[in-house]
């Protein structure tokens, strides 16, 4: 059996291929421009900045004292180091607090308040080191 007109034919294929070739392109375009239409993600609220997160603060202050923090740090006046309170101010905009407090706490270091060395803790957990972190921050409250 032959096609009663080989021109239509070939028109009819050469329409089919320039259909799929288009589709080929306009499916991705449909596809960004169906993400860009979507509605915009919510902004995360303000983490820590606004609420500080609730710490077992019991647990914190027995950690300053087995760790012999105390014996340089007091909440509001300044022993070797600078009371927590005064810390607590310093990085009260800083989102990046309590990483650079935990960082500090493990490792030690001096520079910030002056020339006395903070020492290093490196066998402290980071789960401890985290919360003494959280702890100053807060300016140090007590349990009791
Ligand atoms: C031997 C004394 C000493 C001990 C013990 C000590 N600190 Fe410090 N600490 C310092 C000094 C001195 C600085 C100031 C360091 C500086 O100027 O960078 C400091 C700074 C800090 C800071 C502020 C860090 C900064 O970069 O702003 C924090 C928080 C802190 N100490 C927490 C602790 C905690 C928690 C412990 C117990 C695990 C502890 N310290 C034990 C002396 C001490």
């Amino acid at each position: 059996m032959s096609f009663p007109n080989r021109g239509a034919l070939r028109a009819a294929l050469s329409v089919v291929r320039r259909v799929s070739i288009a589709s080929m392109f306009a499916a991705p375009l449909f596809v960004s421009f169906a993400a860009n239409a979507a509605p915009a993600a919510k902004p995360a609220p303000p983490a820590a900045a606004t609420k500080p997160p609730a710490i077992d603060v019991a647990r914190a202050e027995n950690l300053a004292r087995a760790n012999a923090c105390v014996s340089c740090h007091a909440a509001s006046r300044r022993l070797v180091g600078p009371s927590y309170e005064d810390v607590a101010a310093r990085y009260k905009t800083d989102p990046a607090a309590e990483t650079k407090l935990m960082d500090k706490i493990k490792k030690g270091g001096s520079g910030v308040w002056g020339v006395i060395p903070m020492p290093a803790h490196p066998r402290m957990a980071d789960a401890d080191s985290r919360l003494l972190a959280q702890w100053v921050l807060q300016g140090a409250p007590a349990s009791h």
